[in-house]
């Protein structure tokens, strides 16, 4: 459930008419709904209680300051992949002993910074790059926490692209090399081995996939008698975007406590999409209904794929609602953006009541991986985003400028 609502023919935001936003505040523009954000993340909380475990936000799906500050006051940590994410996790209040750092790609700078950090575990993804951790961390004289990200080799049901833990992908080690890894700690005097860590993809709508690579990761743990002090199990909850069958957080609670209840160790979880995914949408204007003689329709927005690039990346599907509800009769149309690709589109041959030019549009669930993914493109300034929270309609991010597009841009003395 979500608090973005119809009151009579009217889109509301907790209650918070959209017209009235959209007097104040130019398209397009993010809009999230505090509520709704904190009531995904107790969602989880309550379903998984029995195990109590350390819920990490998964910043790359939405790291806006305000957002990640909403969670973290809730008590979750921060699942991060970058020396950036690092920054705007500390900047949000998150404390270091909540922060979970994955990605393959690690540079010894981002190394050096999580360590003086202290942060809670870094996941590593491979040999070298324990190599360098621990390298880093001799020099530092530190010992930082390490879980291992296996890659258990399941099939997570999800888009390619958003698959992480089968084989063929980058992601994560091999449970040999793994074993090799805990039979020679020595070799890796100066990080402390204590965890393991599995993701295997985003947008996974179906709980046994979980069971599966969970099921693995403890085979694998008893087989080698390994013994660990926490287990984090990723992100990948799937949501609904209107067309799939989205499984609850108690249902995937189902799934997964029975497997771990007896266990010693601690449990991690790595949500992202579930959390901030229904917690936000994108709305934009139309700019323009074009007719073509081929019959087809097109309504030309103000929002991109710039602005969302979920539905040009993946082919996802984002239900779109009028802001106020249309009446007439349904027509086919391609909702698109102003920029130059075909590409550019937030659907395709949608049916919708007769879309008019200076109307609005709801892109729902667009909370994850929405304005984090946005861009440039097109120098396209990118959109401010907002929240509702107690009524208020709040600015947490001001839209970008012109100015803003050439940040950091020398003009060269040739062409001065
Ligand atoms: C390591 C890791 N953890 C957690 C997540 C969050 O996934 P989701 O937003 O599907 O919960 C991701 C996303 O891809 C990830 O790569």
């Amino acid at each position: 459930m979500h608090e973005f609502n119809y009151r009579g023919d009217t889109l509301c935001c907790e209650n918070v008419p959209l017209p009235d936003i959209i007097k104040e505040h130019p398209t397009p523009f993010y809009l999230y709904s505090h509520k709704t954000l904190v009531d995904h993340f107790n969602k989880i909380k309550a379903a998984f209680k029995e195990l109590n475990p350390l819920i990490c936000f998964s910043m790359k799906s939405n790291s806006n300051l305000n957002v990640c500050k909403a969670l973290v006051a809730e008590g979750a940590g921060l699942d991060i992949v970058s020396g950036g994410e690092l920054y705007k996790a500390l900047k949000a209040g998150c404390p270091a002993d909540r922060l979970v750092y994955a990605s393959v790609g690690k540079t010894e700078s981002e190394i050096e910074y999580a360590i003086r950090k202290n942060i809670f575990a870094f996941n590593v993804e491979s040999v070298p790059e324990l190599i360098m951790i621990d390298s880093v961390a001799r020099r530092l004289a530190r010992q930082p926490r390490v879980a291992l990200r296996l890659n258990p080799d399941v099939k997570a049901d999800t888009h390619d692209y958003i698959t992480t833990g089968t084989k063929e992908k980058k992601f994560g080690i091999d449970f040999k090399t793994a074993e090799d890894i805990f039979d020679n700690t020595n070799k890796y005097s100066n990080v402390s081995i204590k965890g393991i860590h599995a993701h295997i993809g985003s947008q996974i709508t179906n709980t046994e996939p979980f069971a599966v690579a969970i099921r693995k990761i403890l085979d694998f743990i008893e087989k080698s008698n390994i013994v660990i002090e926490w287990l984090n199990i990723g992100g990948g909850f799937g949501i609904d975007y209107g067309v799939e069958k989205a499984r609850t957080a108690e249902d995937f609670a189902a799934k997964i406590i029975p497997l771990l209840s007896d266990k010693k160790f601690k449990l991690v979880l790595e949500p992202g999409r579930f959390i901030a995914g229904a917690a936000g949408i994108l709305v934009c204007k139309v700019l323009y209904v074009k007719a073509t003689r081929s019959g087809k329709k097109f309504a030309i927005v103000d929002a991109g794929m710039n602005d969302l690039i979920r539905p040009s990346l993946y082919n996802a599907h984002h239900e779109i609602l009028s802001v106020v509800k249309l009446r007439s009769k349904p027509e086919k149309y391609d909702i698109v953006g102003p920029i130059c690709e075909s590409g550019d589109f937030l659907a395709l041959d949608r049916e919708f009541p007769g879309i008019v030019a200076g109307g609005y549009l709801a892109v729902m669930s667009a909370g994850a991986y929405g304005f984090v993914m946005s861009s440039n493109y097109n120098s396209r300034p990118r959109s401010s985003e907002l929240m509702v929270i107690n009524g208020g309609v709040n600015v947490v991010r001001a839209a970008e400028t012109y100015r803003d597009l050439i940040r950091g841009e020398k003009i060269l003395k040739e062409f001065k």
